[in-house]
């Protein structure tokens, strides 16, 4: 029988908000029941631009699980696995071996590292330059080993992350060439919104830009962060007509919506009919909708052995990371005789 396999991860420098659940949550609980997920904090990978902030990874890591399960994601089931990244050294042995198969020059093309660099406040560490080559050794860890043609190690992400993928793959082919098929190549998946703009109109929904809409928040924080957003700049009042292809609320409301209305209101908007005062309140409305069963869940996920998840996940990730890692110890010769006796 083929293996397929999830492997993909988030960073855990905060709650989780909308962008993060239509760029990738969304997808993940969909795949949770036809395939073996690992799903990754990369707690490690956080340290890239809060490394003076570790207090926020601790506590972001348990807000992390709430909110996994708060959307249903369930680590009850036989093949969901919740990861924490930093209790994974063959991640960390990954991630030397890798640095000596990726050309540097990759990194500083990587147009998702380009514009992170913009955002950060001190100079680039060589940690935050070569996290790419760490990605790669999250996901190639969990290759299904040994590989067979049928095997499939997906990786749902938001359309950002493109770039990371296609330098995994890089390392994959490089290290299969150089010493033997050892690795699956992955496959990216990009969810129908590939990315949410902030509430500000911006390319990225981000809760360092101040943009954001999270999971957690409780009504009234919504429709507040709501009534505050941006729409169509040329519409200025009721009757002007509207322009809903470049105007955030409409954006969302086709992200987490009545789709089956919205051509109607596009209509109504673009004549002028409908202001945004009431589109967006009816937004919020719609979005209170939809978190309201996340919110309880959530709640009930605080009463359960986040712990004791995280545990067995992470046990069973060393599991298949060892397996992995004793192939390319050996197909990269480093598993001397004298000392593994083999
Ligand atoms: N870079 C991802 C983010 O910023 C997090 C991440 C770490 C990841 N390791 C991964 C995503 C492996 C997919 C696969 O959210």
């Amino acid at each position: 029988m083929a293996t397929k396999r999830i492997l993909t991860g988030i960073r855990p420098t905060g709650p989780l908000h909308l962008g993060h659940y239509v760029g990738a949550l969304e997808q993940w609980v969909q795949l949770q029941d036809e395939y073996e997920c690992f799903f990754l904090i990369a707690d490690v990978q956080a340290l890239t631009t809060h490394i003076d902030r570790p207090e926020v990874i601790e506590e972001s890591v348990k807000e992390v699980v709430l909110d996994w399960i708060a959307v249903g994601l369930d680590p009850t089931k036989p093949n969901v696995h919740f990861v924490l990244q930093s209790s994974v050294p063959e991640l960390t042995e990954l991630t030397t071996y890798f640095t000596m198969l990726a050309p540097f020059s990759e990194m500083e093309g990587n147009p998702t590292i380009k514009e992170e660099k913009e955002n950060l406040k001190s100079p680039p560490t060589a940690g935050f330059m070569i996290y790419p080559v760490s990605q790669a050794a999250d996901i190639l860890l969990f290759t299904p080993y040994p590989p067979e043609k049928e095997d499939k190690l997906l990786v749902p992400v938001g359309k950002d992350q493109i770039p990371h993928l296609e330098g995994t793959n890089r390392i994959a082919r490089r290290f299969n060439r150089q010493y033997g098929g050892v690795f699956v190549e992955c496959t990216p998946k990009v969810g129908q919104v590939g990315r949410l703009v902030g509430t500000d109109g911006q390319a990225k929904m981000s809760k360092s830009l101040g943009n954001a809409i999270s999971l957690k928040d409780d009504a009234d924080l919504v429709r507040r962060q709501v009534m505050k957003m941006f729409t169509d700049k040329t519409k200025l009042r009721k009757g002007d007509p509207g322009h809903p292809d470049e105007c955030p609320v409409y954006l969302y409301r086709q992200a987490f919506g009545d789709v089956a209305l919205l051509v109607e209101r596009a209509a109504k908007c673009r004549s002028g009919e409908l202001g945004c005062v009431q589109c967006k309140k009816d937004l919020a409305e719609a979005l209170n909708a939809f978190l309201e069963p996340i919110r309880t869940r959530r709640r009930e996920a605080e009463n359960m052995p986040l712990d004791r998840y995280l545990k067995e996940g992470t046990e069973k990730a060393r599991e298949v990371g060892q397996i992995t890692m004793k192939a390319v110890r050996s197909a990269m010769h480093l598993d001397y005789p004298m000392i593994f006796g083999v």
